[in-house]
């Protein structure tokens, strides 16, 4: 058996595909482009499966990767087992309706036991059920036993909806020591001792949402072997988390809790979650997922608070998991080198989220210690399900800890309970995540494959290539339908990188097309998406083109100042500033960064400067076309979790900025004309968002603000320049005003009082007094309740007053009074009702509000009447 580090393992998987003919891709963004159907990437299939559906051209029918991947299903067993992760790599090959079962099961023997040398003895294969094609290449062909084929029915492999179909497996007997002991332990038994470490997936349906498997037009294969499993065979360790890939985190991890590895199962297995959650976070974060409480976010959220609680289950008290960071960006060097570029970047978004986490987690805890004094009390043993939810969701806190304190007090958590919650919070995440993604279903283009498709900003005609209406491929189209073009040449530029894209007009011979959006396919494709004004469009026929060149200009403007703002961003706040996102159309432009804390007004006084500055420097842009490797060594920016091509584009303004950017820019920065921040605000953890305005945009900005003090003044009866002063002035007087109501306001009670003793009067030798009075709310009123009561000193007492459109009451009863059968509470349960409202209270005192203040006399002389009925 060969003896390989994670690395070279990797490096040969994809060199002996490439020496069968396959293309090395890298690996996709954990982040799916245009599949709504998936939150994260979770196999080395994932990114292509347009192309096994053959909606869309692969770039060659047999590709190679090794993909990164996060599944969570199964997290719980993370640690647990040898070979569990959130996190690991997919290595595998493709065939886009190219080769099928008889190469792909020849190259993964071959790979395994002639480049690999496993024992052939120790393998194990699996098939579908019926699958007798493959039965009689592995046993004719690659010549394995009979009785070490095993036909299973769940050797059909699928991820949600797309596309699947029956797999063979292989596995490896790593020997009884492994196993589990049990007289029925074979392949398929859950214990370390039968591990499967590749999958051939023939690819021969397409499932859709519904269920339904329609077979695909060609048959495809798609295979995965997971590098940590492959690796820790060939390392000969127990388990995943001993090989190169991960064992120096757990080193890490040992050396902070100060405990030794293999020497308490329980320890093992928190450092084991942290080697795996810690791999985790570092690549998500790296391709873009911030920590939230939906989506993707949420899935790290959730994987680094479940390290973090690993941690404090071994004692580690204090944030501990930057530093993985840079153990995890030495084991990635080799495959993920943006991973150690962008450590500063990733440590401070774990930083921000375990130091939370920390907070909420101490407050947890004394919320929980109070439900278990609760329950001591009430002589109960199970907590509430809901609030174990409650924990979780709003302090984050794991329900394996809350059980676990709960223990500590022989106490237990009703799961099903909590269960129940985190299904409904479940689904509630699930419809947002269905509402927020956007859901363009990809068009079949297979129509497509035969055409050279290109771009060139000077073309003024081209070919109708393909017509989509309604998402299907029409010949024709007609006046009124909405339809997606694609043209052999496009001056259109397509949206992205957050730019939008062009509109203007295709004119056919006999029609016109309004073109409201470009966009592009994940293969780079573009499309005009438009309403057929008049008359009918063709495939096949030359149309006209001319897109909107002034809308374009104002978006070119907003695109090469948002460049500037990153550039002055960085001087003026630091060099961790990052592009977290932007959107630039024709009326402005939005930046979002990272930086930790509001940027201060003279902050952005200094970035407006600096980069009106470069406006009136005017400078001519510079474009080049290099390769990523030269665009890095200058030093250009790039866009966190964007995927650019081998060849990429740099817009360079000298001596101040340089991006990697595919979008429109100005020929010189004076084109720009005036550059005008118009807002900044924070917009989660460690991020803000700026928007601005430039040329036109920013000149009808000004001209705006400008109306808008004219205005002021004018209300203000001054000049312009004298609003400040005016409005500090009334300020004041409004304050002294103030001031001069509250005293009269206050005297106007005491005279009120002393009206309504006056007018008191007997019933039954029970002084009563009913009446309206002046009380701006009901702390007034019952102030001046308390007032009249504590004069009378034995008696009843009812009040209203207006406020607003609504009405107030008071009802208040000495204590002798109450002694006789006096309740307040029902007073004012009638009185509030004929005003249209309702209330109640204390037999001494109860207070309402009613919604009909027309109705205030009314409902005192209700009350003169219940006063009357409860005096006996
Ligand atoms: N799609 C299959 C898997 O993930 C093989 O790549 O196992």
């Amino acid at each position: 058996m060969k003896q390989l580090t994670g690395n070279e393992l990797r490096k040969l998987f994809l060199d002996f595909f490439a020496s069968k003919d396959h293309l090395i891709q890298p690996s996709s963004s954990l982040i799916p482009e245009n599949d709504p159907t998936l939150l994260l990437i979770g196999a080395g299939m994932a990114p292509f499966k347009p192309f096994f559906t053959g909606k869309m051209k692969p770039p060659h029918p047999r590709i190679t990767t090794s993909q990164k991947c996060v599944r969570t299903g199964d997290i719980e067993n993370v640690g647990r087992t040898a070979r569990h992760h959130t996190f690991f790599e997919m290595l595998g090959n493709f065939s886009f309706g190219d080769y099928f079962k008889k190469e792909a099961i020849a190259w993964a023997w071959e790979f395994l036991t002639e480049y690999l040398e496993l024992p052939k003895d120790k393998l194990w294969i699996t098939i579908y059920t019926n699958d007798d094609e493959a039965f009689d290449i592995w046993h004719n062909d690659i010549k394995v036993p009979a009785d070490r084929i095993i036909r299973m029915e769940e050797n059909f492999w699928e991820i949600g909806p797309g596309p699947c179909g029956p797999c063979s497996e292989i596995h490896i007997d790593l020997g009884e020591e492994r196993g589990c002991g049990k007289p029925d332990c074979a392949v398929g038994c859950n214990c370390d001792r039968y591990l499967e470490i590749w999958n051939l997936v023939f690819t021969q349906f397409d499932r859709d949402e519904a269920g339904n498997y329609t077979p695909l037009a060609k048959k495809n294969i798609d295979t995965g072997a997971g590098l940590e499993r492959i690796a820790s065979v060939l390392q000969n360790k127990p388990s995943n988390f001993e090989t190169d890939l991960l064992y120096p985190i757990i080193d890490y991890a040992a050396k902070v809790a100060g405990v030794t590895y293999g020497q308490s199962v329980k320890n093992d297995v928190s450092l084991k979650v942290i080697a795996d959650h810690g791999r985790s976070m570092t690549i998500m974060i790296g391709d873009g997922v911030l920590p939230s409480n939906e989506g993707r976010g949420y899935v790290l959220r959730r994987i680094l608070r479940r390290a973090v609680r690993h941690g404090r289950l071994m004692g580690i008290e204090k944030p501990f998991l930057t530093d993985i960071v840079d153990i995890a960006a030495t084991i990635f060097a080799q495959a993920y080198p943006d991973i150690t570029d962008k450590k500063d970047y990733i440590k401070k978004v774990i930083q921000l989220e375990e130091e939370r986490f920390h907070t909420t987690l101490v407050q947890g805890i004394e919320l929980l210690n109070k439900h278990v004094q609760e329950l001591t009390h009430a002589g109960q043993t199970v907590l509430d399900g809901s609030m174990a939810f409650k924990l979780y969701d709003t302090f984050g806190f794991p329900w394996e800890l809350t059980e676990e304190i709960l223990s500590e007090h022989n106490m237990t958590l009703d799961k099903q309970g909590f269960d129940q919650a985190m299904a409904e919070q479940r689904e509630r995440a699930r419809a947002a995540r269905q509402d927020s993604e956007e859901s363009v279903a990809l068009p079949d283009l297979s129509g497509l494959v035969t055409e050279t498709l290109s771009c060139n900003p000077e073309a003024e005609s081209a070919k109708v290539v393909l017509i989509l209406k309604d998402g299907k491929v029409v010949k024709d189209a007609f006046d009124g339908d909405e339809v997606a073009v694609i043209l052999d040449v496009t001056p259109f530029h397509a949206e992205g990188g957050g730019q939008v894209g062009d509109t203007g007009i295709i004119a056919s011979a006999l029609g016109k097309i309004e073109v409201n959006n470009t966009r592009k396919l994940p293969d780079g494709t573009i499309y005009h998406i438009g309403h057929i004004s008049e008359g009918a469009l063709k495939t096949g026929e030359v149309v006209q083109l001319s897109v909107d060149i002034t809308r374009r200009r104002h978006i070119a403007r907003n695109h090469t100042a948002t460049h500037l703002l990153q550039a002055a961003l960085k001087q003026v706040l630091g060099g961790h500033v990052n592009q977290a996102g932007s959107a630039v159309d024709n009326s402005r432009l939005r930046f979002d960064f990272t930086h930790f804390a509001p940027v201060t007004t003279e902050q952005l006084a200094e970035v407006e400067q600096i980069v009106n500055e470069v406006i009136l420097g005017n400078t001519t842009l510079a474009i080049l076309e290099t390769t990523q490797a030269v665009a890095k060594e200058m030093g250009a920016m790039a866009l966190f979790g964007e995927k650019y091509g081998e060849r990429v584009r740099v817009v360079i303004v000298d001596g101040f900025s340089k991006e990697l950017c595919g979008g429109t820019h100005v020929g010189s920065t004076a084109e720009i004309g005036l550059f005008k921040i118009v807002s900044e605000a924070g917009i989660g953890a460690g991020m803000r968002r700026i928007e601005a305005v430039t040329g036109y945009g920013a000149h009808e900005y000004l001209k705006l603000q400008n109306e808008l003090i004219k205005e002021a003044a004018s209300a203000l009866k001054t000049r312009p320049e004298e609003i400040v002063t005016r409005i500090d002035t009334l300020n004041g007087r409004v304050r002294e005003l103030e001031k001069e109501v509250g005293t009269l306001t206050t005297k106007l009670a005491k005279n009120e009082v002393q009206d309504l003793l006056v007018a008191a009067n007997t019933i039954n030798g029970v002084q009563v007094v009913v009446g309206q009075v002046v009380a701006a709310d009901m702390e007034n009123l019952r102030a001046t309740g308390d007032m009249v009561r504590d004069r009378l000193q034995s008696g009843v007492v009812v009040l209203g007053a207006i406020s607003g459109d609504k009405v107030n009451f008071v009802a208040m009863a000495t204590a002798d009074c109450v002694a006789q059968g006096i309740h307040a509470g029902k007073i004012i349960k009638e009185t509030a009702t004929v005003a249209g409202g309702g209330g109640g209270g204390r037999p001494d005192m109860a207070q309402a509000g009613g919604k009909q203040p027309e109705k205030l006399s009314e409902a005192l002389k209700m009350a003169q009447q219940i006063i009357k009925s409860q005096i006996k």
